[in-house]
């Protein structure tokens, strides 16, 4: 059982997102200068699910994971979960390509819900995704033990998240943009003046690639690796269900 301050955390969280989801896909193309689309694709590539799997895509937003996953994966179908309902709505109208757009309403079934909780049996996964989200969710262990508990053994559990901005990259620059511009581009645009420097307070706070393979490793998993992308402004961390879960 969480903690009331995680609780409270939580729910801020979900509100904060609720009211900038109808800004969200705009800023995060516009401030990644279009790389997320990018970071998403690497990300799905290390998932391999079965061909006819089932696809966890947690803190699932918009649904850009869970599209990518219908597109690399087309015989797959995706669970796409997350608390705030309004992110989830505003990725319903997006569409996969010409080939597999009609498959998208049987194969992407959304639904609210905790990450510390998940509505689902053990042992049913056959991967799971979590991309920009594992850094909102405290404490961090309660959702890596429902990650376990669901994936089936040998799945894979693939995070996309900022690197710690703790580390200075390219010689400062991006720090800078990090903790003065985005905050100011995000305000402006959505209108809201903490959710951007949230965002940059969260990477800040959160664990450098190496702790956060530490963590995955004492959460049970196996075969951790982790993959920079843009001089570590942004890492893939990929572990296992071990076959043998202890
Ligand atoms: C930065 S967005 C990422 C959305 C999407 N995955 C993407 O790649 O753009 C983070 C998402 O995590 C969700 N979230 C935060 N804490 C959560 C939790 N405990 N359970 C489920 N979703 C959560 C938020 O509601 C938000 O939609």
């Amino acid at each position: 059982m969480s903690e009331p301050r995680h609780e409270d955390h939580g729910r801020k969280v979900a509100a904060m997102f609720g009211r900038i989801a109808g800004w969200y896909d705009f800023l995060n193309h516009f401030l990644s200068l279009g790389q997320d689309c990018y970071w998403r694709y690497r990300l799905v590539r290390l998932v391999r699910p079965e061909k006819d799997g089932m696809v966890l895509d947690l803190a699932a937003g918009t649904l850009d994971v869970s599209v990518e996953l219908l597109r690399q994966y087309p015989g797959c179908r995706v669970l796409a979960m997350d608390f705030a309902y309004p992110m989830l709505h505003c990725g319903k109208g997006k569409k996969l390509d010409g080939k597999h757009e009609n498959v998208r309403g049987r194969r992407i079934s959304t639904a609210q819900a905790d990450g510390k909780a998940l509505p689902l049996p053990d042992d049913c996964l056959d991967g799971a995704t979590i991309a920009f989200g594992i850094r909102n969710i405290l404490p961090r262990s309660e959702a890596y033990s429902e990650i376990m508990r669901t994936l089936k053994p040998g799945a894979r559990f693939c995070i996309l998240e900022f690197g710690s901005g703790k580390k200075k990259i390219w010689k400062g620059v991006y720090n800078f943009y990090l903790n003065r511009v985005l905050p100011l581009i995000g305000r402006i645009v959505s209108g809201d003046s903490g959710a951007y420097s949230y965002l940059a307070d969260t990477i800040k706070a959160f664990p450098d690639e190496r702790s956060l393979g530490e963590e995955l490793r004492e959460a049970g998993f196996g075969r951790v690796m982790f993959i920079p992308l843009l001089s570590g402004i942004v890492y893939i961390h990929v572990a296992e269900k071990p076959e043998q879960a202890s």
